[in-house]
């Protein structure tokens, strides 16, 4: 089996920069797909002229973001420095969405920190004309847990409307089949319970997701190099429900490009940003790999793999730093 691991880039700067004759971004770079439209652009989400740039004249009819919440990958900038600078690409979200669009923002809550930035945050979302619609939890577990206290397995998601947009959960079925019965509903006469009066064998998605599995090394779609990847069953999960074929998805945090890949495997137009070239680049190269070889992710191997086997230099930093080899 090929074991070809790549460490977080985020947190390897040097790496990083030894990636970067690889790759097709700089700032300022907006890739145009010419299979299926989609635009990859690297550059800050708060630049105002550069999301003008990228979107032209078109208007998005849902916003996926994920955003660095994170204090350690954000630098350890406080609570209201996140606000302020989340205000500015919630406001540019708005100028892009349609008069009827949706907003999904994952975000975390510290318990150790009075839930923050998700306390602030919402104030902040409800000074603004998006509309509150759900408060997702989406079941986000890693390891085994602490004794200290209740383990953290949650993982929040906002939905936010701008007028009234499309929404069609019809078809959101989980995993979990439908074993309690109950309900009971008279018609036309007769008592029937749920389970006989319902389409599908298993239960619709409702506000707490328990059936996506967290990304792990030794699933397809995870993708070496990247820290924060989404699971593409949620993003496909909001994405069915939110918006409708050739539709424009914007994701302004692209990272692994896991919005990309979900917009492309279900007939929609994604532009999305990222403010590091490499990301970019992997965003792009995980498009261009699926179209290639149908799979999501580089499970045992990275999206660099080939560049890194043939450059000496790439090899020897690994070696030296990480312990990793490449045959
Ligand atoms: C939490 S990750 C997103 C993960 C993504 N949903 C996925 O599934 O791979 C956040 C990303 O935002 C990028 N980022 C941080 N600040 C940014 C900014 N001002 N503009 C655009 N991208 C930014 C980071 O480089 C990082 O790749």
């Amino acid at each position: 089996m090929l074991k070809h691991p790549l460490p977080r880039l985020d947190k390897d700067e040097e790496l990083s920069n030894l990636l970067l004759p690889y790759c097709r971004f700089e700032r300022g770079t907006i890739f145009i797909d010419q299979v299926s439209g989609h635009k990859i652009a690297c550059g800050d989400c708060t630049d105002e002229k550069f999301l003008s740039k990228l979107f032209g004249n078109e208007k998005a009819a849902l916003a996926i973001h994920d955003p660095p919440y994170n204090f350690i990958a954000f630098q350890k900038s406080d609570v209201q420095e996140f606000i302020n600078w989340s205000k500015k690409w919630i406001e540019l979200s708005y100028h892009h969405l349609k008069k009827n669009a949706s907003l999904y923002i994952w975000l975390g809550a510290d318990q150790n920190n009075h839930f923050q930035p998700l306390g602030s945050f919402l104030l902040m979302m409800s000074q603004t004309d998006f509309k509150s619609k759900s408060f997702i939890t989406m079941r986000n577990q890693r390891g085994f847990g602490t004794l200290k206290n209740w383990m953290s397995i949650r993982q929040e998601l906002l939905y936010y409307v701008k007028g009234k947009p499309f929404f069609n959960v019809n078809a959101e079925y989980t995993d979990i089949p439908k074993v309690l019965k109950g309900y009971y509903k008279k018609i036309n006469g007769r008592v029937t319970e749920n389970i006989e009066r319902s389409k599908s064998e298993n239960i619709r998605a409702g506000n707490v997701w328990i059936d996506i599995q967290q990304v792990f090394y030794r699933m397809e779609e995870n993708v070496n190099g990247c820290y924060a990847q989404k699971p593409i069953k949620a993003i496909e999960r909001i994405i069915n429900a939110s918006s409708k074929k050739r539709d424009l998805v914007i994701d302004f945090f692209s990272h692994s490009g896991t919005t990309l890949l979900a917009s492309e495997k279900l007939q929609r137009k994604c532009f999305t940003v990222d403010i590091e070239p490499v990301f970019c680049e992997i965003s792009l190269r995980r498009l261009e790999n699926f179209r290639t070889s149908g799979k999501t992710g580089w499970q045992n191997s990275n999206p660099f793999y080939k560049e890194i086997n043939s450059d000496k230099r790439l090899k020897n930093y690994l070696k030296k730093k990480y312990n990793i080899e490449y045959k």
